[in-house]
């Protein structure tokens, strides 16, 4: 981990109830202390318990965040969540490109474009995935694939706005499987991520973009890959749902820091 202020989000995709929600959101807070204020620790509830938690938030330092938003400011569009509304229910994030979504949702890098675009024009921060299938590894195309789906989510945004932007490198295959590349793996294709920053914009907003991994990071291996000075932090999904895992992972960082 370097000078960039470490950033862990919970990514609950559609799991938990509202009660369950509060309670873990509770425990978060109650559970974290000082690290509250040392790094990012943003939460992503689905949608409906977004106000809850939320209020379980209040007086702490922790981040809200959507899992998704439409590139839409509003209108008809059924279904659909506008950046206005996250904010209206006091989020300051939003996960934008995750796998789920481009390969269960069909999202293409251009629409996942328009919404990172949408999302910080109206104020919100992004967390913008990217990451190859275990095809795509396999031939070898994990630097083509995670170049271009980045490439094409930061068309149009202005050099000033990726200080409200973190980059998830998510590897499709890693994502609830157990299974996740080594350190090394991973650092190079941050490496490459950044480098990728720096030719599009210049080296020094390179070097503060914050890049965290994720795919099957839990309380074992996060120590590892958080210590790591390319790997800024981690988007956890299955260890975000148990406060104890969850915390556990934001402890990690804390030993770090304190080293
Ligand atoms: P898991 O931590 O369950 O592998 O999920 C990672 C993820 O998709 C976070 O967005």
């Amino acid at each position: 981990m370097t000078e960039r202020r470490p950033f862990v989000g919970g990514n609950w995709k559609m799991n938990l109830d509202l009660a369950s929600s509060v309670e873990l959101a509770e425990d978060i807070t109650a559970g974290l202390g000082p690290l509250e204020i040392e790094c990012d620790v943003v939460l992503c509830p689905p949608y409906p318990y977004l106000q809850a938690v939320g209020h379980a938030l209040k007086h702490h330092c922790l981040g809200l965040g959507g899992q998704d938003v439409s590139e839409h400011s509003g209108g008809a569009h059924t279904g659909e969540v506008a950046a206005s509304m996250l904010l209206d229910l006091g989020a300051q994030w939003v996960i934008i490109g995750h796998s789920e979504r481009r390969h269960g949702l069909h999202e293409t890098d251009q629409l996942v474009a328009k919404k990172v675009a949408h999302a910080l024009e109206s104020g919100l921060h992004v967390v913008l995935c990217c990451g190859e299938t275990a095809e795509e590894r396999s031939a070898e195309r994990t630097e083509e694939v995670t170049t271009r789906q980045i490439t094409a989510g930061l068309a149009g945004i202005a050099a000033e706005d990726l200080s409200r932007l973190v980059i998830a490198y998510e590897p499709v295959w890693a994502i609830g499987t157990g299974v996740t590349p080594s350190v090394e793996d991973a650092e190079k294709v941050h490496g490459s991520l950044r480098s990728l920053v720096s030719r599009l914009y210049d080296p020094r907003f390179a070097s503060d973009l914050r890049i965290i991994y994720g795919g099957s990071m839990k309380a074992s291996n996060a120590g590892e890959f958080i210590a790591s000075p390319e790997i800024d932090g981690g988007l956890i999904g299955g260890a975000s749902l148990k406060s104890a895992d969850f915390l556990e992972i934001c402890r990690s960082i804390g030993r770090i820091l304190e080293a």
